[in-house]
C-alpha cells in the first residue's frame, strides 16, 4: 500500500505539457519519464505499467472502470457464461487443436518488427529481419487496458477467415495475476492482492472472454500465467510467493473456469527444464499442475502445459549443456517425457507446446536460471507441427523475440539482478518493451537462419 501511495505521487511528476509527439512504440510516459507524452497521429499513449507508457497504433484502449461492478470481496463472480462453448458444445476436439489452422499474425508484433528493420542498414540482415514479420508468436495481454485489442484482433482473424476460406487460430497468453512474477522484479505486474487485484483480476479474465463469446468462428489457443505455478513450486520460500499461493490459485482456477466455458485451448504455463526438470522438482510439480486442473473441474479445453517460455532451452539438444549438470532432463524433451506420465497419473493427460523462439543457440549462459535478455540467443526453430512427439501438439514462438525481459537500469524499480549479470545484454529497457540491439542479434544468430 505504501508503495503504491508513492507510486502515485512520483507519476503525478509525469509532464503534462508535450512539445513533440512520440513515434510509434516509443515511451510516453511512466515514472521517472521526463520526455513528451504524445504520440504521432494514429497511435495513442498507453499506460503498460506504472514505470513504462508507450505509443501503440490506434484508438485510445478503455482505461475506464469496467461496465460490470467489482464484487467486494474475492469470491469469484458467478459465471456469466452458460457452461457452453460458443460453438454449443463443451466438447473440445480430439487431438492437436492447432491441426487444420492457419496462425493468424499479430500486428502488432509484425509492426514491432517492421519498424525495427527499418532501423537496420545492413541489407542482408534488413531483409532476414523482415522475415521475422511473418513468423507467428503469441499476444501477451499484460495489462488489462490491451483487452479490448483482442477484439479487434479477433474480429480481423475472423474476417481474414471468411475471405479465404481457412479457419483462423489466435495465440494469446493470458499474463496479468496479481501480485505476479513473484519471485523477480523485472516483471511485475498493475494488481497488487493487497489492493483488491484478486477482484481486478477476475475482471480481466471477464473482459477477454466477452470479446472471445462474440467470434466462435475463430480458434484461441491461450498460455495461462507464465511463472505463476512454477514459484509455487519452488518459491514458496519469497515472502511474496507465498502471500500470493491463494490468489494465484483461485485466479487460475477462475481463468481455467471461464476460458472453458467459451472453448479457449489452454496450456499452463510449466516452467522449464532447468526450473521444475530437476528431480526434487518433478513430482511436487506434477502434483500441484493435476490438483489444480482437477480443482477447476478438469475442464476440457484445458489440454496441457506449456513449456520454456520466454526462456532459451533446446527442445531436443545435440548434447547436455555444462550448466545441466545434475539434472538428466537436460532438455525440454526430456523434461517433458518426464513430467508426462506423472501428470497423466495425477489424472491430468497433459499434451505440450514448446517454446523455441529464442533457443537458436545453445550453451550461451553461465547460469542455467540466467533468464534475462541472455547474450548471444538467436531466434530458434520455427513455429511447426512436426515435433517429433506424440506428447507435443507444437513447437511455437511465444515470447516475441524483441521484446525485453527486463531492464539492465539499475535505479529502475523493476531492476532485478539477472538483467545486470555479466552473460546478460546491457541497456536493457523495461520488460516488454523494444530492445533494437538485442533483436539484431536474435536476427544474426538465428538457427536455422532466417
Ligand atoms: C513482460 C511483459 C511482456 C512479455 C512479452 C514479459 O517479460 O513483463 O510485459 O508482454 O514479456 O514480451
Amino acid at each position: 500500500m505504501l508503495k503504491s501511495a508513492s507510486l502515485l505521487a512520483l507519476l503525478s511528476l509525469v509532464p503534462a505539457f508535450v512539445n513533440a509527439a512520440q513515434p510509434l512504440y516509443a515511451q510516453c510516459g511512466g515514472i521517472g519519464w521526463s520526455g513528451d507524452t504524445s504520440c504521432v497521429s494514429g497511435a495513442v499513449c498507453t499506460k503498460l505499467n506504472d514505470y513504462y507508457f508507450q505509443c501503440l497504433a490506434g484508438s485510445a484502449p478503455s482505461t475506464s472502470p469496467p461496465a460490470t461492478s467489482l464484487p467486494p470481496t474475492s469470491v469469484p463472480p458467478t459465471p456469466t457464461t452458460t457452461g457452453t462453448n460458443p460453438t454449443g458444445t463443451t466438447t473440445p476436439v480430439a487431438g492437436n487443436p492447432f491441426t487444420g489452422y492457419t496462425i493468424w499474425l499479430t500486428p502488432y508484433y509484425a509492426d514491432e518488427v517492421k519498424a525495427a528493420a527499418g532501423l537496420i542498414s545492413d541489407a542482408t540482415q534488413k531483409a532476414k529481419a523482415l522475415k521475422v514479420a511473418d513468423i507467428p508468436t503469441f499476444t501477451w495481454f499484460d495489462v488489462v487496458a490491451k483487452a479490448p485489442t483482442l477484439g479487434t484482433y479477433l474480429a480481423d482473424a475472423s474476417a481474414k477467415g471468411k475471405a479465404s476460406g481457412q479457419k483462423y487460430l489466435v495465440q494469446i497468453v493470458v499474463y496479468d495475476l496479481p501480485d505476479r512474477d513473484c519471485a523477480a522484479l523485472a516483471s511485475n505486474g498493475e494488481f497488487s492482492i493487497a489492493n483488491d487485484g484478486l477482484n481486478k483480476y477476475y475482471n480481466y479474465i471477464d473482459q477477454l472472454v466477452a470479446q472471445i463469446k462474440k467470434y466462435p468462428d475463430v480458434r484461441v489457443v491461450a498460455v495461462i500465467e507464465p511463472d505463476s505455478l512454477a514459484n509455487l513450486v519452488t518459491n514458496l520460500n519469497v515472502a511474496k510467493c507465498s502471500g500470493a499461493q491463494a490468489a494465484y490459485k483461485t485466479g487460475t482456477i477462475y481463468a481455467l473456469k471461464q476460458l472453458n466455458a467459451v472453448g479457449v485451448y489452454m496450456y499452463l504455463d510449466a516452467g522449464h527444464a532447468g526450473w521444475l526438470g530437476w528431480s526434487a522438482n518433478l513430482s511436487p510439480a506434477a502434483q500441484l499442475y493435476s490438483q489444480l486442473y482437477k480443482d477447476a473441474g478438469s475442464p476440457p479445453f484445458v489440454r496441457g502445459l506449456a513449456t520454456n517460455v520466454a526462456n532459451y532451452n533446446a527442445l531436443t539438444a545435440s548434447s547436455p549443456d555444462p550448466i545441466t549438470q545434475g539434472n538428466s532432463n537436460y532438455d525440454e524433451i526430456h523434461y517433458i517425457n518426464a513430467l508426462a506420465p506423472a501428470l497423466t497419473s495425477g489424472g491430468f493427460p497433459a499434451h505440450f507446446i514448446v517454446d523455441q523462439g529464442r533457443s537458436g543457440v545453445q550453451n550461451i549462459r553461465q547460469e542455467w536460471g540466467d533468464w534475462c535478455n541472455v547474450k548471444g540467443a538467436g531466434f530458434g526453430a520455427r513455429p511447426t507441427l512436426n515435433t517429433g512427439s506424440s506428447l507435443i501438439d507444437a513447437i511455437v514462438w511465444i515470447k516475441p523475440g524483441g521484446e525485453c525481459d527486463g531492464t539492465s537500469n539499475t535505479s529502475s524499480p523493476r531492476y532485478d539482478a539477472h538483467c545486470g549479470l555479466s552473460d546478460a545484454a546491457p541497456n536493457a529497457p523495461e520488460a516488454g518493451t523494444w530492445f533494437q540491439a538485442y533483436f539484431e542479434t536474435l536476427v544474426k544468430n538465428a538457427n536455422p537462419a532466417l
